[in-house]
């Protein structure tokens, strides 16, 4: 049995997706051998309340110099990113050397308006290729994961920072002791440490199984994030709602005492306690849910498959793994799935070896119907690809339930 990652609390497993592959390992086509596979499954720690999984994938398996996400590819994501970026220059970054590092920095999405505006950066970026990419757009990155050591360097080399900020990519991590060890030897004494991620209460809300996957290590609620603030001599000082990724929650978190909370903390926290949020009763509803999800998608595309209608899929997600694999598809359901990005064409899904191809694909001709895997850019693409419902196109969507639009 495993221990909370966090504090060390007995975990109990509410839902097992069973054998998962790397949700971003798109493979070749013809190389197809020695697939590496885990079991995906999610327990709840009955200390301190945090969702996690139940087994962890070595990080270098996942994050490397052909990671394929590339943050830029979602016009919503660009603008987000923006004004993050541009608040920060507006209220924290206001001081006489100021000096953000950003964890995770990826394609330099965030970090591309700071560099821009002439501020002090760094982005820390494990992923070779993806870090290449913000380098060519004038952003500085060191090319490490950021734990204790890397912090402590940086410190030393550039100085201590004012924020340091990640998107999408703590929820990654499972070190959070190494992490914190880190903020505190790179933060000024009144910096701020923000993050923002998946939220258990959105993910809840709408049954979003599939933000569960080996690099989703972490699925936090404001009461985990303070407990495990608070074990590493920091405090959670604000939270704020956002719509991204289908409902994130940023984190600002600052050293003990050095600032006061914000009264958004007690109220989602109590939010959260009168909802049973992060209880047993509450996650084995959700993972009922997440069966009946599975039943239905696999019965409405057999059900397709017999009528003879073509079904593709939009948007080779990281997410799409977990459905794919827990409900078994392949391109007998699914003929291909198309995605913009060039890293991920032409190769195989993780686990289920369905075909890539570019969003050129979708149109030539259209399908009868489209399993939208991105579901969380879903305003995004069904503006682009209106005309797919002008020409009698259906999309098929699995959260919160299944249904057709
Ligand atoms: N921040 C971007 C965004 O929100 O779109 C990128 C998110 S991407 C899902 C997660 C990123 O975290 C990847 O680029 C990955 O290489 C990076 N990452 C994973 N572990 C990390 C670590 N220990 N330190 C820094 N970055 C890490
Ligand atoms: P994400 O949900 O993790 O952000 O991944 C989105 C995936 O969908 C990524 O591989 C890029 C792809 N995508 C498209 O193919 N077309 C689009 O219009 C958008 C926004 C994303
Ligand atoms: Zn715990």
């Amino acid at each position: 049995m495993a221990d909370c990652r966090i504090c060390g609390g007995v975990l109990t497993e509410f839902y097992d997706f069973g054998r998962q592959p790397l949700s971003d390992a798109f493979l070749e086509p013809d190389n197809l051998e020695g697939e590496f596979f885990f079991r995906l499954a999610v327990g709840l720690c009955s200390d301190c309340t945090m969702v996690q999984l139940m087994e962890e994938v070595p990080r270098d398996k996942m994050f490397h110099e052909d990671y394929p996400y590339f943050s830029s590819g979602s016009s919503v994501m660009r603008k987000h990113f923006e004004l993050t970026a541009r608040k920060f220059l507006e209220t924290e970054l206001t001081g006489p050397d100021p000096f953000i590092v950003e964890i995770g920095c990826n394609d330099g999405i965030m970090l591309k308006t700071a560099a821009e505006a002439g501020v002090k950066h760094l982005g820390v970026e494990p992923s070779g290729g993806v870090g290449e990419v913000a380098r060519s757009k004038g952003i500085r990155v060191r090319t490490a994961f950021f734990e204790e050591s890397t912090a402590v360097e940086v410190a030393k080399e550039e100085g201590h920072a004012d924020v340091i900020f990640a998107a999408n990519t703590i929820c990654h991590i499972p070190y959070m002791d190494s992490i914190f060890r880190g903020i505190d030897a790179l933060l000024k004494p009144n910096g701020v440490f923000v993050f923002e991620d998946p939220y258990l209460g959105d993910i809840n809300q709408r049954t979003s199984f599939d933000q569960i996957y080996d690099e989703h290590y972490y699925l936090f609620t404001a009461r985990s994030v303070q407990a495990m603030a608070r074990k590493f001599g920091f405090d959670l000082v604000d939270v704020e709602r956002y719509p991204v990724h289908g409902g994130e929650v940023r984190y600002t978190i600052a050293r003990a005492g050095a600032r006061e909370a914000s009264p958004a903390v007690a109220e989602l926290i109590a939010e959260e306690d009168a909802a049973g949020l992060a209880t047993l009763p509450t996650l084995e509803a959700f993972g009922a849910k997440v069966t009946k999800i599975k039943e239905d998608l696999v019965a409405l595309l057999t059900k397709l498959r017999e009528e003879g209608k073509t079904v593709v899929a939009y948007g080779a997600t990281a997410k799409s793994a977990t459905v794919a694999n827990l409900c078994g598809l392949s391109s007998d359901l699914v003929s291909f799935v198309c995605d913009t990005t060039p890293q991920k064409q032409n190769r195989v899904t993780p686990g289920t070896h369905i075909p890539v191809r570019n969003p050129e694909a979708f149109s030539n001709p259209y399908p009868d119907y489209a399993l939208l895997f991105a579901w969380n850019h879903a305003e995004e693409i069904m503006a682009k690809e209106k005309a797919f419902r002008e020409a009698g196109g259906k999309w098929i969507l699995y959260v919160p339930e299944v249904h057709v639009l």
